[in-house]
């Protein structure tokens, strides 16, 4: 093991005024012995810097700036693309705060384990101390992080994905709360050693940590978005959940969208699917343009919300980060002309292919450009020509290859994006990615319909995560992977919420499920997706605004074929039928892989969930 950098001097800077903030960073620069300490003020000028360095270091290409200015491409090592679940740690006190679904590990021998990993981790590199607002500063519904990491990859990443730099230490002020967020790439380099490679991580060990009591995050041996940008998956969802859980809020992996109709009346809707089923797409959605003449679709964000009840009972939420981390492939100017229009100018791209002539590119791309381009450098640094992926099955881009982007490069930007007492949340959504049985949507009959409807969610797994893809899996509220503490808790917490403001007299928000993928004998989708999805959440203003009566069906209210406008797109009753239907064969099954679900958790599962399970099926009966 490395000695640890003699003389390292701590130098915060005189704006640092949080005593606590001081000693945390010199503890833990003993602990982790980098060469050097860079306290990040989130300065364009230190973002360039840090930008060149990369570039000298071979992590990142800077692209073609005629193509692509301000932005560069980052390929990650292979083993090192995606979350890493089943390396995702809990560390609750007691083992059954974390729940079933969790991996739990004993604090304290958890620390054990740790202590003698992070010990001289940053050998050799430098530690950024990077201070971040989860939310606009100083909002009441936000919080900050301050993260120390030894990837510079990170702290450029940061400075796109949260309001980061010295403004937070004004907000902290001199004892101000904030999480700390330990990360290390996990691998030290001895003196006077050259990185060996282009893209730092430890291949073989890695741990994603979360002590919720303690409100702490250590996280050792990746580079990767999720794993590695603790303000996201670890500040925002499995941390904020447990604060959410003890103070009365919500952490949700949840898009959030404006919806203004051509009268100018507004709508504010969040929307939960898991990773990689068209969260991003669906929050920059644009309204087919017969038929929808004046709606408009804005962002406040792609992939989490905070959530919380006000005094007089309504719900307000922010979108706690300030850029997206989105998934790449697929994405083209038909499927989210939006995104693509974000990614003009100034992103990191990590994964994707690069072009002859100094751009990016990933499938999904030529139906865009109308052919696929000759020749690429994939991902891997590899050749790849058509002839290459046809014959092989070689990808150019990862999957998972993504974008990093500021919200501000969105054309769809909602102007309270940005509002500190965030937007009043009039509708949820719930959708998983299921080839059958789910219908395309329904409305829930009441709350606690849609919490069940919420809790038993399966969905296919994506490449988000490493593991099998395609296969269903439970995925409660689309937050399996991000739950800090037990999940039937959670529901409980869901439930509960709802019966409170109620009881204060409060018009709750709708809650749907649907599923933009249900294929037919064919094997293809059905539905078109994508800006059709607007004629779906046109029906859900329509019933909030009781112009659509629905039909009655075993899972909640559907839409009648005629209350949809079908206004430009040739979409038949049949096919509607396919989309909608309620398959009593199917939805057996289902409703048994609902109780097995609901087995697993049945430690503090609330009775509300069985007592729905039970009423939907003597309604399927
Ligand atoms: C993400 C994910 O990166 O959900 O947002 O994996
Ligand atoms: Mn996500």
């Amino acid at each position: 093991m490395n000695a640890p950098a003699a003389g390292l001097a701590i130098q915060a800077p005189a704006y640092v005024k949080n005593p606590k903030i001081v000693a945390w960073v010199a503890e833990m620069a003993a602990l982790c012995k980098p060469a050097a300490i860079h306290w990040c003020d989130g300065s364009q000028e230190e973002y360039d810097r840090l930008c060149q360095l990369l570039v000298d270091a071979g992590t990142f290409k800077k692209l073609n700036p005629a193509k692509r200015p301000g932005s560069f491409l980052a390929c990650s090592d292979p083993s090192d693309v995606a979350r890493v679940e089943d390396r995702t740690f809990i560390c609750s006190a007691k083992k059954e705060d974390a729940g079933p679904t969790n991996n739990w590990a004993d604090p304290a021998e958890m620390r054990a384990t740790l202590a003698p990993l992070f010990d001289g981790c940053m050998a050799g590199r430098t530690m950024y101390v990077v201070p971040f607002s989860m939310g606009p500063l100083g909002s009441d519904i936000a919080h900050i992080g301050i993260e120390l990491t030894d990837s510079a990859y990170v702290a450029v990443n940061q400075k796109l994905m949260t309001r980061m730099g010295r403004a937070v230490y004004d907000v902290l002020g001199v004892d101000g709360e904030f999480v700390p967020c330990m990360h290390t790439v996990g691998a030290p380099l001895a003196a006077g050693e050259k990185d060996s490679t282009s893209w730092p991580c430890n291949p073989k060990v890695k741990y994603i940590v979360h002590y919720p009591e303690t409100r702490e995050i250590w996280s050792y041996g990746s580079g990767y978005g999720g794993n590695a940008l603790l303000g996201k998956k670890c500040l925002a969802l499995r941390i904020a959940s447990t604060m959410g859980r003890d103070q009365g809020w919500l952490a949700e992996h949840m898009l959030i969208l404006g919806v203004t109709s051509p009268e100018g009346k507004k709508y504010h809707v969040g929307g939960a699917f898991p990773s990689a089923c068209g969260k991003t797409n669906f929050s920059m959605l644009v309204p087919p343009e017969a038929g929808f003449a004046g709606w408009k679709v804005t962002t406040i964000g792609d992939d989490i919300a905070w959530v919380k009840p006000q005094a007089d009972g309504t719900l307000r939420a922010i979108n706690p980060e300030a850029g997206y981390f989105g998934v790449a492939p697929g994405t083209n100017t038909l499927t989210n002309p939006n995104c693509m229009a974000s990614l003009n100018k100034d992103v990191i791209f990590t994964n994707v292919a690069l072009t002859d002539d100094g751009d990016v590119w990933w499938e999904g791309m030529e139906k865009d450009q109308g052919k696929l381009p000759d020749h690429l450098i994939d991902w891997q640094g590899r050749d790849w020509t058509p002839q290459i992926a046809k014959e092989t099955g070689a990808k150019a881009a990862h999957p998972n290859a993504r974008f990093t982007v500021a919200a501000t490069n969105n054309p769809a930007l909602d102007p309270a994006w940005d509002d500190p007492a965030g937007v009043q949340i009039d509708a949820f959504i719930f959708g998983g990615r299921r080839s059958t049985t789910i219908p395309l949507v329904t409305e829930a009959r009441s709350w606690t319909e849609g919490v069940y409807m919420a809790a038993t969610m399966g969905s296919e797994t994506t490449a988000a995560a490493f593991g099998a893809q395609g296969v269903v899996r439970r995925d409660p509220f689309a937050m399996l992977p991000f739950m800090g503490y037990n999940m039937s808790d959670y529901f409980q917490h869901w439930l509960s919420l709802g019966a409170k403001l109620q009881a204060q007299g409060a018009t709750l928000p709708r809650i749907y499920c649907v599923n933009w993928f249900r294929k037919g004998e064919d094997g293809k989708f059905v539905w078109p997706g994508y800006g059709e999805n607007m004629r779906v959440l046109k029906w859900m203003i329509d019933r909030i605004e009781g112009k659509a009566q629905g039909q009655d069906t075993m899972f909640g209210i559907a839409p009648q074929y005629a209350e949809i406008n079908w206004t430009g797109l040739d979409f038949s009753a049949a096919q509607f039928n396919t989309v909608t239907s309620i398959d009593k064969a199917a939805w057996q099954e289902e409703f048994k892989l609902h109780a097995e679900h609901f087995d697993k958790l049945a430690y503090r599962l609330p009775q509300a969930l069985l007592a729905t399970k039970a009423a939907l099926e003597k309604r399927l009966g």
